[in-house]
């Protein structure tokens, strides 16, 4: 009997398939934090982790039982997976599963941005439907025609393109290496990463964080992009200089950001909280129910197939596995 430890919420069905296959299973609703995952895993074979949950050195040294680590999550930018593999302990993830629900939030961001919906639900509310204006103070701008940016073109990134044949745009890709094989199916041209900046009217980010993400975008990348331009992030906070955007986006550099993750989650720089050009949601990404639940159940897949002596199906860390 192999001990598990889930450090979050968790759905009943998934904790019932381990339990089923033998193993204890421990569910720590507010397990969010280093002290709780020494305190309640110390014994653990396993752990599942949501992605808020930073297992660092320091940790990894502390849990001694420790084999397997499964994020619930695609990026594994909190977890020091070099550490883990020096202890030959495996990290998995959950790519695939939340590529579309990641997509459409891209896509409800950039709209919500262009077309002010925040804005305008808030005024109504505050002051009621003052009637239609010709020249009103929710003017936006078009979707539909125009250049979008995406870096990073992978999985999420492509998924967004495909929407975006939809409205008649021209998508414009950076990533490490050109893909020449998806280019025609998507409509999309490899290009610098300054030409795309400086080309695109949306410019959506969907990178992992690594050390060569990390402020990716800062003042010079700003002050690439168009005057009327938005910026959209769903990758990982970091990967923006979070306090150059909040002055590109005060002083009208560019036009607006819509933006599901921040540099120091969970803290959000005040000064966008202030901005009425900005749309922000608590890096909610993944957050349907059909998604979060497949997520689950790809992270429990994980575990058992670990298990059962079998390489896990999303592994990140091959190199592990093979020690
Ligand atoms: P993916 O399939 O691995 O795609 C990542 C893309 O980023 C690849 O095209 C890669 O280039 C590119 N890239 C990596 N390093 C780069 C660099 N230094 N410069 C330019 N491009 C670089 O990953 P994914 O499944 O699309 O997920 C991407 C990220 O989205 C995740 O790592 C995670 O941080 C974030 N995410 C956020 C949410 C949310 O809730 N907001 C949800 C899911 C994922 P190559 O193809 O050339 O290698
Ligand atoms: C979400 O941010 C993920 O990486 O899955």
């Amino acid at each position: 009997m192999s001990k598990v430890a889930i450090m979050t919420k968790f759905f009943p069905e998934e904790v019932a398939r381990l339990c089923a296959a033998g193993h204890l299973v421990t569910v720590h609703e507010e397990g969010g934090d280093k002290a709780a995952v020494v305190k309640y895993a110390s014994d653990a074979e396993a752990l599942v982790i949501p992605l808020s949950l930073r297992i660092d050195v320091d940790t990894i040294a502390r849990l001694a039982a420790l084999k397997i680590i499964a994020n619930l999550g695609v990026g594994v930018d909190n977890i020091d997976v070099a550490a883990a593999t020096r202890r030959k302990i495996l990290v998995t993830n959950t790519p695939d599963v939340l590529t579309e629900a990641t997509a459409d939030l891209a896509w409800a961001l950039l709209l919500a941005v262009a077309r002010r919906i925040v804005e305008a639900d808030q005024d109504l509310r505050r002051e009621g439907f003052l009637g239609w204006t010709f020249i009103s103070k929710h003017l936006g701008v078009d979707v539909y025609g125009k250049t979008m940016g995406i870096i990073g073109f992978g999985r999420i990134g492509q998924a967004i393109a495909r929407r975006a044949k939809g409205f008649g745009m021209t998508v414009l890709y950076h990533a490490r290496t050109p893909k020449p094989e998806v280019e025609e199916e998507l409509g999309a041209r490899f290009t610098p990463l300054a030409e795309l900046l400086s080309a695109s009217d949306f410019v959506v980010l969907c990178v992992p964080l690594t050390s060569d993400t990390r402020h990716l975008i800062g003042e010079r990348e700003l002050s690439f992009m168009k005057r009327d331009a938005i910026l959209v992030n769903i990758a990982r906070g970091p990967v923006v200089d979070e306090e150059a955007l909040a002055r590109a986006l005060k002083e009208g550099r560019i036009l607006g950001a819509g933006l599901d993750v921040f540099e120091h989650e969970p803290q959000v720089h005040p000064d966008l909280l202030l901005l009425p050009n900005v749309v922000l949601t608590p890096h909610i990404g993944s957050a349907t129910w059909t998604t979060r639940r497949r997520m689950a159940a790809l992270a429990v897949d994980n575990v058992l197939a670990f298990f059962r002596g079998e390489r896990p199906p999303t592994l990140v860390n091959p190199e592990a596995w093979l020690m």
